[in-house]
């Protein structure tokens, strides 16, 4: 038997500064997650500028404390995986930094891993591996996207949101509600009580065939529901759009969130909740109609929520295909997806040179 190959992995993307330690791809050894969220909650979003202070804080700390967890000496580390793309350009140096020091000091091969490839191999972790193809769908507070993967490093983007990623659209929604920041665990929280018919949002499909998404609709139409559309708020008339008029339209609309029972809170975060889902699952149906794939990927922190699982189960069950979505804790931002990625890629021998940049945007 072979000797196992550690690969240390490093995630700084977004808020969370994460390090691994992962045994041949799937084994997760350690997985630190230093999460920022209490220094953002009070804008209500992540800041770039806190975020990237906040990353050199605690990367040192944090990949110290992986290695430890892991009970792995340096010298047994036998590459470094750092995400490089996409996400906040300051945030992704402070990551990229940490990486290439190690790869240069201890001398071993650093890898470029794409944060939302990362994801899509998330359900591989302390998991049996992915059988491909796949189709994958990954929703998170920064993207939402659908893909073919013919391996895991092989892949062709199908669509990707127009707009807001289903996430943002979650943290957007929660601020109008007033449910604080992150907004998915408490709308989540909340839509368990409540009637996902009780209030009938807009889905918006984009057409027949198309595979693309756009959440701004919905969250226009919940902040009308909420706030009631300004125009007629005031007594003037306007000319509505269809977010306007269907918000209008509707019982209890205008009211400020200050004056619904706790049973409309509910019944609002789970009609908005429903919207979300349904145009998620309508989609990922589409692509796995599409490119006959027999494995269905769900992945990103929006693959955390409850009526989203449900939702992917049954369609998974009737189109008897098999379900990946990943257990929760790599379903948010963690480096355990990147350390384990990162293993395919240095098998390939696609490692990067030490003059390896970073992207904040990517569309592929
Ligand atoms: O993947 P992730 O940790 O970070 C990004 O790459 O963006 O995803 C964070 C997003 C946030 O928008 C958060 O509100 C959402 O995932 N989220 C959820 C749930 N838990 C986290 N959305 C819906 N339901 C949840 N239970
Ligand atoms: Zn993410």
């Amino acid at each position: 038997m072979t000797d196992p190959t550690y690969i240390l992995g490093i995630e700084s993307s977004c808020d969370e500064t994460a390090c691994a330690v992962v045994a041949d791809g799937h084994r997760v050894l350690s997985n630190v997650v230093a999460s920022q969220v209490e220094l953002h909650k009070r804008f209500g979003g992540v800041v770039p500028e806190i975020a990237s202070r906040a990353h050199i804080e605690a990367i040192n700390n944090v990949m110290a404390e992986a290695l430890d967890r892991a009970e792995t000496a340096a010298e047994n580390v036998a590459a470094v995986a750092v995400v490089n793309e996409p996400g906040l350009i300051g945030s992704l140096l402070v990551g990229l930094m940490a990486a290439k020091t190690a790869a240069w000091v201890w001398d071993v091969p650093l890898v470029a891993v794409n944060h939302v490839y990362a994801h899509a191999y998330a359900p591989a972790m302390d998991a049996d591996s992915i059988e491909y193809p796949a189709a994958a769908l990954i929703c998170s507070g920064g993207h939402t996207a659908l893909y073919q993967f013919r391996s895991p490093m092989e892949l062709s983007l199908l669509g990707s949101t127009i707009d807001d990623a289903a996430g943002e659209a979650f943290d957007k929604v929660a601020c109008i509600m007033n449910l604080g920041y992150p907004g998915g665990p408490p709308i989540d929280r909340a839509a368990r009580e409540g009637n996902a018919k009780a209030i009938d949002f807009p889905r918006s499909l984009l057409g027949g065939r198309s595979l693309d998404f756009s959440f701004s609709g919905l969250k226009t139409a919940v902040l009308y529901y909420v706030n009631g559309v300004p125009g007629e708020r005031r007594g003037r008339r306007r000319k509505a759009g269809p977010a306007a008029r269907r918000a209008s339209a509707q019982k209890n609309a205008g009211r400020g969130i200050e004056n619904f029972t706790p049973q409309e809170v509910a019944d609002l975060a789970a009609s908005f909740q429903a919207a979300v889902v349904d145009v998620l699952r309508i989609k990922l149906r589409r692509a796995a109609r599409e490119t006959g794939a027999r494995t269905l990927i769900v992945g990103g922190g929006v693959a955390a929520n409850t009526a989203l699982r449900a939702a992917m189960a049954d369609l998974a069950d009737k189109l008897h295909c098999t379900l990946r979505i990943p257990d929760m804790p790599y379903c948010l931002d963690n480096a355990a997806m990147v350390a384990g990625l990162a293993h395919h890629y240095l098998n390939a021998g696609q490692t990067a040179e030490l003059d390896l940049g970073a992207n904040a945007t990517v569309r592929r």
